[in-house]
């Protein structure tokens, strides 16, 4: 007996501990958000899952229906609120005057910048330069917050392939790796270190998820993606947003297989509560919940209600359908009041990680906003954003005696520069080339014609004029591109290639003048040169870069400033090519260059299989224009004495891929060294050519040094056609270059 008495002793002084080691790791949060919950009534609960918006062009005093309902506690959230003033007045009677003074969360898209605009997210990404993204979105968290503004729709994380979708002008590109990385550096640099830092602005993870697989490119379009490809392309930058600390997600407003992402229960709750434990929350899209309806997968706002709350929609964007119905749900039974309990629970939970009860109120500091650092940290991120395409006979950098004809619709266009997502921004701000050029070259060393009074001009007027400037010059500097609004949201296109008159007016320069021509194209999204690349001889893609991109793109072209941006999507030679991405499938009959035969080189009565049954484009070929991960530098690389530390690798080791980077140029430069893996066989086709890796090197001339890059096995497991996740034996390469078409390879093998 005495045994069994000692035995009941120990383990109950074992369960004690347990339970008091259990009680220390609880979160104090959690028990602050279980006794405010408590004490809420079910309106006050419905009430944090809306976030009501307002448009920020309103103007006029606020509405007493919105400070009323403020005051009861009926709103959780406000987006767009973005005069100061308000601001502080309604979070002064939400925490003063509601029942329970739970404080308001303010949200805005502060996208790339606030007011000191940055590169447009697929420009930044073609930095490959994880720091500078953490500090532009640190500066735009630094700006926004003293507006108020503690939650930003940001950083959006959809892998687009298909370029006339105009919202991939605000994606992180077409490979989940970097597109990982990027995310990771967006979340870190809006959150800050601590949250609960006022000037810290939450992230959110968006759109949730396979918005930039829309058919077509048409934007809000269906998205079909078998469960591996959504594991192993599209859920990653997702994934690695909460490894970062990302307390929001977003739903988004497609469908995924049928179901809207707003209603998707496979998503919010299997993937993302089961599977990755987030426990954050949820917000929709604008109206998402209630466009359930038009997606014809609810019957009205009350099933959208019931479908939304069930799959995992915390907080309801805009749309109205929980305000009217989640209270009839919960008395009927079709929602448990638990289900809404949870909701609510992470919504309080996030406010409580934001300090917000304990610092509710912005603090102002107008001094932050457009400082000196902070433009200077705009144009440098727009110099790194910068893809240099083409320089035939290194036209570029400008010697500085040229005289230049200044040409094109974008030449001084400050509107148009700082891109798609800028509510904030202001052109009267905005630096543009021409405005550079005067300040660095003065006003009588270039002649300035625009010809085109926007981008999608199709007025040949001034052609004339242009020629005669252009007869009068050395070089053409033609700025062309695309105006903000021909990208982003809704704004997909079904060519893109230059808008308006611009392609007429570059053939017209060349043919009278055959002067030479450089190109710089200010846009949202690659543009297609088919008909142009012959005539010019220089092309830089300076995307829509920011307050400064006029400054940062005149340091490139006059050389002050080495080109070292990589695209972060492949470039396709024509609309005919798209989909066109470098991680592909080999198929059965992959093209080869040895067996093409482009359209024009075949025979007349060519026999019907003579031109190799593979899978390639008669007139476009098999290649895009430019390759992922591509980028021109004014200096030029070598790279050699590629080793791996071992050609055989067991699960759960390393690798060090080791090889020389050489800068055999006479300038000093960047290059960004890229790491390519292929899994040979596998249990589902892989892709080619995966990116596992790539460091940026600062080279001065003539300079060599090793590189070492280190993969592991986990990096080379992946989502196998039953969905779980596997490192299958066999025949890998690995590849190391300067872009997605590397030829550097060894082999090794997984045991
Ligand atoms: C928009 C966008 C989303 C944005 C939200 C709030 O329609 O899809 O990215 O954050 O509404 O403006």
């Amino acid at each position: 007996m005495k045994k069994i008495s000692i035995l009941a002793i120990a383990f109950s002084t074992f369960l004690i501990s347990c339970d008091n080691q259990l009680a220390s790791d609880r979160d104090p949060i959690e028990d602050k958000v279980d006794s405010l919950l408590a004490k809420m009534t079910l309106t006050e609960k419905i009430g944090q899952t809306a976030q009501r918006g307002t448009s920020s062009r309103v103007k006029g005093p606020l509405s007493e229906e919105l400070k009323t309902a403020v005051r009861e506690g009926r709103i959780g959230s406000l987006i767009n609120v973005m005069n100061k003033k308000y601001v502080d007045e309604l979070q002064r009677i939400a925490v003063e005057e509601s029942p329970n003074g739970i404080p308001l969360i303010f949200g805005r898209d502060v996208i790339h910048g606030f007011k000191t605009i940055f590169p447009i997210p697929l420009g930044q990404a073609a930095t490959w330069n994880p720091q500078l993204v953490r500090e532009g979105a640190r500066i735009a968290a630094v700006e926004a917050s003293t507006f108020g503004v503690r939650w930003t729709f940001a950083p959006m994380l959809d892998i687009a392939r298909d370029p006339r979708w105009g919202r991939i002008a605000e994606s992180p590109g077409e490979d989940p790796y970097l597109a990982s990385i990027l995310s990771e550096a967006y979340v870190k640099g809006f959150q800050g270190d601590d949250l609960a830092n006022p000037s810290s602005m939450m992230a959110c993870a968006k759109h949730f998820v396979g918005y930039g697989a829309a058919e077509g490119g048409r934007d809000y379009n269906t998205a079909i993606i078998h469960e591996p490809l959504l594991r192993n392309v599209y859920l990653p930058p997702f994934q690695k947003a909460i490894d970062a600390g990302v307390q929001t997600f977003m739903s988004g407003f497609n469908e995924l297989n049928g179901v809207p992402v707003s209603g998707n229960q496979f998503l919010l709750d299997q993937i993302l509560r089961q599977e990755w434990k987030f426990d954050g929350f949820v917000v929709s899209d604008w109206n998402s919940v209630t466009e359930m309806i038009a997606h014809g997968y609810c019957q009205d706002e009350k099933e959208a209600a019931l479908k939304a709350a069930t799959a995992g929609v915390d907080m309801e964007m805009t749309s109205q359908a929980y305000d009217n119905y989640l209270g009839e749900l919960i008395d009927s039974g079709e929602i448990d009041l638990a289900q809404l309990d949870r909701m609510v629970r992470a919504i309080l939970r996030v406010k409580f990680r934001m300090g917000l009860f304990d610092q509710p109120y912005r603090i102002d500091k107008p001094e932050v906003v457009l400082s000196e650092e902070h433009l200077e940290k705009a144009k440098n991120s727009a110099v790194q954003s910068v893809v240099l395409l083409k320089n035939d006979n290194k036209i570029l950098p400008l010697a500085s005696e040229k005289k230049l004809a200044v040409i094109g619709p974008m030449a001084d266009a400050p509107l148009d520069q700082l891109g798609t997502w800028v509510f904030d921004g202001n052109q009267k701000d905005s630096v543009t080339p021409l405005t550079a050029l005067k300040e660095s070259l003065g006003t009588e060393s270039f002649n300035f014609v625009p010809a085109l009074d926007y981008s999608r001009d199709r007025s040949e007027l001034q052609f004339q004029a242009a020629v005669d400037a252009a007869r009068k010059s050395d070089v053409i500097l033609f700025f062309g591109g695309e105006e903000a609004i021909l990208s982003g949201e809704a704004h997909s296109r079904a060519h893109i290639n230059l808008p308006g008159a611009q392609e007429r007016l570059i053939k017209e320069l060349k043919r009278k003048t055959k002067k030479p021509i450089v190109l710089v194209i200010q846009a949202g999204r690659p543009i297609t040169l088919e008909n142009i690349i012959n005539d010019v001889d220089a092309i830089v893609m300076a995307w829509h870069a920011g307050t400064m991109a006029g400054p940062a793109i005149v340091d490139i072209i006059s050389g002050k400033a080495n080109p070292s941006g990589r695209l972060p999507i492949s470039w396709p030679k024509s609309v005919g090519q798209i989909p066109m991405y470098y991680n592909y499938k080999n198929t059965g009959r992959p093209a080869s260059a040895k067996t093409f035969v482009g359209i024009d080189d075949i025979p007349r009565g060519a026999w019907q299989s003579s031109l190799g049954n593979e899978s390639h484009y008669l007139d476009d070929g098999f290649t895009p224009q430019y390759p992922f991960g591509y980028g021109l530098s004014y200096a030029s690389f070598s790279y050699d004495n590629m080793t791996l530390s071992s050609d055989t690798l067991s699960e759960g080791a390393e690798m060090i891929i080791r090889f020389d980077i050489t800068n055999t140029s006479h300038l000093e430069g960047v290059e960004t060294a890229q790491i390519y893996v292929q899994d040979k066989v596998g249990s589902i086709t892989r892709p080619v050519r995966e990116l596992k890796g790539f460091k940026r090197v600062n080279l001065k001339p003539l300079e060599k040094k090793t590189v070492e890059i280190i993969i592991h096995t986990d990096d080379l497991s992946f989502y196998n056609g039953n969905n779980q996740l596997v490192l299958e034996p066999g025949e890998f390469s690995v590849f190391v270059g300067s872009n997605a078409q590397a030829t550097m390879r060894k082999d090794f093998w997984i045991r």
